[in-house]
């Protein structure tokens, strides 16, 4: 028997300045970009002791690496001698042997960050190499995903990502951490990033927007994300459909050993602050969203599938990948234009009904890591 969902008092959205306002970034660049775990790419991309990837992190450049023991490492992107910042955005990754040499005065640092030649520098100046070190930043992987902290003392990276209403720990039969990028597309999007997050969170918009998406996803057409009465607040696809396509079908592999039900489902999650997660019989499809400013957002969307599907001489993601990008684009078409409302000096706050309780429940989580009062 169904049961009745809970009544719903009206929430008001954020205010129109957390959209748009340079103070308002700021601030946040404190709490949430440089004071919370946040993804910042794949432990792929630096599979090997030496790898390197370079990042922007809300206008901090980070480098992650792998040392020797094959641990992740994250150092900010500047030389402890003089500040210069050590590696270039492009190419944004690569590899080196054993440092990382300062192209000012050739200081050079080694995978964990040690000072470990200092030309022209005499050892009789009582100079110890060991007091200056590459200033380190907290990096983990979980899932395959690499998280980064800024901030002093982070807690315990799975306590973080086990703080939230969808939780990205639920999914570990997927063994994402076998998953290989097979594809990616870069989008750069002029809305600010909480309208990316705040649209990935609901279905209201998808009856209008995605007429494509509803066929698949029927449960979409009456504006809701959330089958109360399946797991993990996945979603039935179509009668028949195994695969996120137009067709509902493709000819990828099936991922090993998921629940007999997750074959004909879709999982959506989302992992405060930037990663949106979207979880398919067959692949997976990750948002990575890296705020550039109030009202621009680069969102780094990752397919993900089994290593053998990849190498397959019949690899075929193209179903996956033109269906996901179709929706993607509409999408952020629609948050540029939601983006050019809330910066209208009209506009104070909105309104949440049911159906956006998770972006009031994305508020309230936000407001929280933000230091401000929370609404209940
Ligand atoms: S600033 Fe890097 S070696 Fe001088
Ligand atoms: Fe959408």
């Amino acid at each position: 028997m169904a049961v009745k969902a809970p009544l719903w008092r009206p929430r008001p959205t954020l205010g129109g300045r957390d959209y748009t306002s340079e103070a308002v970034f700021a601030d946040e660049r404190e709490h949430v970009w440089w004071g919370h775990w946040v993804c910042i790419g794949r432990a792929e991309e630096i599979a090997n002791p030496g790898d390197f990837l370079v990042r922007d992190l809300a206008g901090e450049s980070i480098i992650l690496t792998r040392n020797q023991d094959g641990r992740v490492r994250a150092f900010y992107n500047v030389c402890s001698h003089r500040g210069t910042k050590l590696l270039d955005d492009e190419p944004a990754c690569g590899h080196v042997r054993k440092a990382f040499k300062c192209p000012y005065h050739a200081w050079s640092f080694d995978l964990d960050g040690r000072l470990i030649g200092s030309p022209n520098v005499d050892e009789d100046e009582a100079f110890d190499r060991d007091d200056y070190p590459l200033h380190a930043i907290a990096a983990e992987a979980y899932a395959g995903f690499l998280f980064v902290h800024l901030g002093p003392e982070p807690e315990p990276l799975l306590d973080s990502l086990r703080d939230g209403i969808e939780i990205i720990t639920n999914f570990e039969r997927y063994r994402m951490d076998e998953l290989r990028v097979g594809v990616r597309i870069v989008y750069e999007v002029k809305a600010n990033w909480k309208i990316v997050v705040e649209n990935f969170n609901e279905c209201l918009h998808c009856p209008t927007i995605h007429p494509e998406l509803v066929q698949v996803v029927p449960l979409y057409r009456f504006g809701e994300v959330w089958d109360d009465e399946s797991q993990d607040d996945g979603n039935w696809m179509v009668e028949g459909a195994t695969s996120f396509t137009m067709t509902g079908q493709s000819t990828l592999p099936k991922f090993p050993d998921l629940r007999p039900d997750d074959y004909r489902m879709y999982f959506g999650t989302y992992q405060f602050p930037n990663l949106m997660l979207n979880l398919h019989p067959d692949a997976g499809m990750s948002y990575l969203a890296l705020p550039r400013g109030p009202g621009h957002t680069t969102v780094v969307s990752e397919y993900l599938f089994r290593p053998e599907t990849i190498a397959a001489p019949d690899f075929a993601p193209e179903p996956v990948v033109e269906f996901w990008d179709l929706i993607s684009k509409q999408d952020w078409e629609v948050c540029e234009r939601a983006q050019t409302g809330v910066g209208s000096r009209a506009y104070r706050a909105g309104v949440y009904p049911r159906q956006d309780r998770f972006l009031f429940a994305f508020n309230e989580h936000y407001r929280r890591v933000m230091g401000r009062p929370l609404i209940g």
